[in-house]
């Protein structure tokens, strides 16, 4: 595996591949890679000739308070993971190289970006679209991939790559779990013994809230208020659940027929996001 710091050495390496006419998938991350993230990598090798992962903890997709100081860099590990994959290049750029001292550009998709997470986290997911629009412009994959438990992060990349006519499909894969039914996640390494026991309620929740609107009850708001209600006696503090359309992640109708529930919820230090997909 080679391991690049410069987008001047990436755009090398790329290069030597685009010539032979080989195409290229691309899983970006943040780093402190678990299950979740070697299955982005092991999906691409089935779409790609060549997979080019980037780990990059983004200044930007953090507000001031969260967690970026002490967001976990396991970079040794990463790359140890990474290797074994038979992943071909690891881009490990540093800040300045992403965002030079005069940058001027960002990038914001509005209304998707404003609501849920948006709407707790003000300017996270203009974060993200400005660090996903310039590593697509470092690597300009054919693909790239995205876990599904960021689903509104998905949501928001898509349509920042659609408005900017950016050349590349993108691709949501499903969501890794541990046996408990938690969703993997960087940030589970900050829940103690005991609270990781609990956190395997809030898939719960999402569960009980699908097997209920599939035995057809329509009234979503209850639907919600007792998700909320559950959680919150669970030990969690919520922030939302919300039924939606997943075209759009607007606010569930009860003609709908593609539906995706959201939660997120902190318990004790840590913030945690969920979601289940279905049709009825
Ligand atoms: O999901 C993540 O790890 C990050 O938000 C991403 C997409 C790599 C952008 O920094």
């Amino acid at each position: 595996m080679q391991v690049v710091n410069t987008v001047v050495e990436l755009r090398h390496a790329i290069k030597a591949w685009r010539i032979k006419g080989e195409t290229v998938a691309f899983v970006p991350t943040m780093g402190n890679l678990h299950d979740g993230h070697l299955q982005l990598v092991r999906e691409a090798k089935k779409l790609a000739d060549r997979i080019v992962v980037s780990i990059f903890v983004n200044p930007t997709q953090f507000g001031v308070g969260e967690d970026f100081e002490s967001y976990p860099r396991t970079e040794q590990d990463d790359q140890k993971k990474l290797a074994i994959e038979d992943t071909d290049l690891l881009f490990l750029p540093a800040v300045a190289d992403i965002y030079t001292p005069d940058a001027k550009t960002t990038v914001t998709v509005s209304g998707l970006s404003d609501k849920y997470c948006g709407a707790s986290r003000p300017g996270h997911f203009s974060g993200v679209a400005t660090v996903v629009c310039k590593l697509f412009n470092c690597v300009q994959p054919d693909i790239a991939l995205f876990g599904l438990k960021d689903f509104q992060q998905l949501a928001v990349i898509k349509t920042m790559a659609r408005d900017l006519h950016i050349p590349v499909e993108i691709l949501g894969v499903d969501t890794v779990r541990e046996p408990s039914g938690l969703a993997m996640s960087s940030r589970n390494g900050y829940l103690t013994v005991k609270e990781k026991a609990v956190a395997a309620k809030l898939f719960y929740s999402l569960c009980v809230a699908r097997d209920a609107i599939l035995a057809g009850v329509q009234d979503y708001n209850a639907v919600e208020q007792q998700a909320l209600l559950s959680l919150t006696q669970a030990g969690f503090v919520p922030d939302y659940f919300s039924v939606c359309r997943s075209s759009d992640l607007a606010k569930a109708a009860p003609d709908d027929r593609e539906l995706v529930l959201l939660v997120a919820a902190k318990l004790g230090k840590t913030r945690l996001i969920d979601n289940i997909y279905f049709s009825r």
